[in-house]
């Protein structure tokens, strides 16, 4: 039994995702942060300096830049400057600030759907016209919509941004070094700027690799703000705390002046988690992977055998991506409630008819989830079949 095994009660925590459900017995399996215990040397690194009991303003320690370039470098073969990194207290925060400065009124953004909600609402909050290309779907498998966007530029010469996804939530693929410098020359083609937000990127499952986008090619890293952090990977969600990598010193001026003022600065507990997770953690890292991986396994087999719903492969995050169309349910959501999971509905990301699972949870929860959608569905009169 290992510590990813041990169902933790989060009740009364003051958790958004298991208040959603307070009082009732559903498993909240929506929003993305994890049911698990963060590595015990971040719990010490905080305990430690929670005694020393004075909080006032921090500055960003030099020593995190230092770790975070050697991490790019190590998982990456990525050189980056100390220089070149914009500590952000989220990246959500980020997604707003490069379409508030790299955006003008007349100007647009575009991004690949179904996406993470705030890709949709970010736009929306400078009003900033976005356009939405669907990805392509070919039986469950999505790839990225290049030729789409390229036409879309194309024709739509005021697009100045593109919100690119990478490890992809909520469809979980993992952008090949082809989708990424196809788009990147559309970008380049078409005077686009591309915030590439990879918080997902140390998820990876399969020993796969990641590839940041700024590292296709010498445009890319003109063109590119990398947006990293390690609250989904260690589940520091609560405490905060991402940074921005940006080689073009033009667009990190640009970026960096657009969010003066408006962006606030990160807590001490945002540097130090950060810190800790980044310099001390990466066995648990790993161990958290192969945990994840088998849960996706289970997930997936579970899936396959249950009639009238399918399930994207996952090759990053621990997000799944159900379709549900089949079941032809009025509200999913009211459904799944009702079979005692809570799901994150499709169409917050532009998927209609789609459901995202959270799995990063006790096996035990997996499990009991599983036998509680699978029971719900059959006993529905009208599924069709597989
Ligand atoms: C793709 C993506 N970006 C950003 C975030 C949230 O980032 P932050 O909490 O740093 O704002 C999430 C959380 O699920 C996410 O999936």
């Amino acid at each position: 039994m290992s510590d990813f095994d041990l169902v933790l009660d989060r009740r009364g925590s003051n958790s958004a995702k298991w208040d959603r459900y307070a009082g009732t017995d559903i498993l909240p399996m929506w929003v993305a942060d994890m049911d698990f215990k963060v590595p015990q040397q971040i719990i010490d690194a905080i305990s430690e300096r929670t005694a020393h009991g004075i909080f006032g303003y921090d500055s960003a320690p030099i020593e995190l830049k230092e770790v975070i370039t050697a991490r790019l470098e190590i998982l990456y073969d990525w050189e980056v400057a100390i220089e070149e990194i914009v500590f952000l207290p989220g990246i959500v925060a980020g997604l707003n600030q490069a379409c508030r400065c790299l955006v003008g009124p007349d100007e647009s953004v575009i991004t690949a759907t179904p996406v993470y909600s705030p890709f949709l609402s970010a736009p929306e909050n400078w009003k900033r016209k976005l356009h939405r290309i669907p990805c392509n779907n070919a039986q469950g498998t999505w790839s990225f919509p290049v030729e789409q966007m390229a036409a879309s530029m194309a024709e739509n010469t005021e697009i100045r941004l593109l919100l690119l996804c990478n490890p992809f939530n909520p469809i979980g693929r993992l952008l090949d070094a082809g989708e990424l410098s196809n788009t990147v020359e559309i970008c380049h083609e078409n005077n686009v700027w591309i915030c590439s937000d990879e918080i997902h990127c140390e998820l990876v499952l399969d020993d796969k690799r990641h590839i940041p986008t700024a590292t296709i090619s010498r445009e890319a890293e003109e063109l590119t703000i990398t947006m990293m952090a390690p609250t989904k990977t260690f589940n520091l969600a609560g405490l905060g705390g991402s940074f921005a990598v940006i080689k073009n010193p033009g667009l990190r001026e640009k970026f960096v002046r657009g969010g003066k003022g408006m962006t606030s600065r990160l807590t001490t507990f945002s540097y130090i988690s950060m810190l800790v997770a980044y310099r001390d953690c990466e066995p648990w890292r790993k161990d958290l992977l192969r945990y994840l991986q088998a849960n996706r396994d289970y997930l997936a087999k579970r899936i396959d055998a249950i009639a009238g719903i399918s399930m994207s492969p996952v090759e990053a995050t621990y997000l799944a991506w159900l379709d549900v169309s089949m079941l032809k349910l009025d509200d999913a959501m009211a459904f799944f409630e009702a079979a005692g999971v809570g799901l994150s509905d499709g169409p917050q990301f532009d998927g209609q008819g789609y459901m995202r699972l959270n799995f990063a949870c006790p096996m035990e929860t997996l499990v009991e989830a599983c036998d509680r959608i699978e029971n719900a569905v059959n006993n529905l009169s009208n599924t069709a079949g597989k």
